[in-house]
């Protein structure tokens, strides 16, 4: 019997339906002219020991992690690279001299989408307004220490969720309350909403984008709908935007190159792919 090796890898959530990495990482293989696959896995919380275990055995050669296993796959790794120590979370897995590793591509993949949607982003760096307190918010915390921001500022509707992501990196984060956004505001280089707010099904996220410089960049990590009212806000003050599917489309290439081996591309075409697919979804949902 002849024995095929052709690389599997996905995604593993709870649910995992609607997860667009199937779509993206497909995508690159037919691009890349590779043979492999990628596939959608339902994980019921509780049994993701069992399912990571199997990385690197047999055709599965890693996956991306997805809620609500993050902090799961954090645990379960052998190694981790400094990023996924600094998050205490991991969403890219794979095998390496027989140890599993996990590694956190959120940092990177806003990075990336930030220096694609508006060069120059980081350059004054004085202060980044961050709203909301989970997991995204942390990797964007991390990511702004990195390009040097000298204040970050956290907002949160639960004020304690806020005070402890700024324990845990320390200066120069800093938690605020709702009630000084507008204060905080006026001297801001960048607002990001890492929030669920303004996503399809939330409440909106109210806030009044006047009091920002005109120079201020205005990040939303949310995607769907693909312009969100802050984009659509930002927009209309002719402030310069960073969309959130940029940053999960970057996400993704680190754990595409280890897995298949080759260096993925964030194009023009796979971007009008996975928005064509956003926009279905979102029109049968609405
Ligand atoms: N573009 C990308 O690549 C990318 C990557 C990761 C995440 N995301 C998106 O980022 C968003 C956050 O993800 P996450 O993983 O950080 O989620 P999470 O850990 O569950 O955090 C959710 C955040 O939203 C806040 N929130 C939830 N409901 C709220 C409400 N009704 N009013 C005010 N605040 C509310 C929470 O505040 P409390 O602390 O008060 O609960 C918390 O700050 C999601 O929309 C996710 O899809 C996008």
């Amino acid at each position: 019997m002849i024995k095929t090796h052709s690389p599997r890898a996905g995604v593993a959530g709870w649910p995992v339906d609607h997860s667009r990495s199937p779509t993206i990482h497909r995508h690159w293989l037919k691009e890349l002219g590779l043979s492999g696959s990628y596939e959608r896995f339902a994980v019921r919380p509780g049994e993701f020991r069992q399912f990571a275990i199997q990385i690197g055995r047999g055709e599965l050669v890693g996956a991306n992690v997805t809620a609500p296993h993050k902090e799961a796959a954090f645990k379960v790794c052998d190694r981790r690279t400094q990023v996924a120590e600094a998050l205490g979370a991991v969403n890219t897995l794979w095998r390496q001299d027989g140890l599993l590793w996990g590694d956190n591509t959120d940092v990177g993949g806003f990075l990336a989408n930030m220096d694609d949607s508006a060069p120059g982003w980081a350059g004054r760096a004085k202060l980044a307004v961050v709203i909301g307190a989970g997991g995204a918010a942390r990797a964007i915390v991390y990511a702004l220490k990195s390009r040097g921001f000298e204040r970050i500022a956290v907002v949160n509707r639960t004020q304690s969720r806020a005070e402890a992501l700024a324990a845990h990196f320390g200066r120069p984060t800093q938690a605020t309350r709702w009630s000084d956004l507008t204060a905080g505001l006026r001297e801001a280089d960048l607002l990001v909403n890492a929030s669920v707010l303004g996503m399809a099904g939330q409440p909106p996220l109210a806030v009044d984008l006047s009091p920002l410089p005109d120079q201020a960049v205005v990040a939303d990590i949310v995607y769907v709908p693909l312009r969100t009212p802050l984009i659509e806000a930002a927009g209309a003050r002719g402030l310069r935007v960073a969309e959130g599917l940029g940053m999960l489309l970057h996400q993704a290439a680190p754990g595409f190159a280890r897995w298949f081996g080759a260096q993925p591309t964030v194009t023009p075409a796979l971007r009008a792919l996975v928005e064509a697919e956003v926009l279905a979804t979102h029109m049968e949902a609405g």
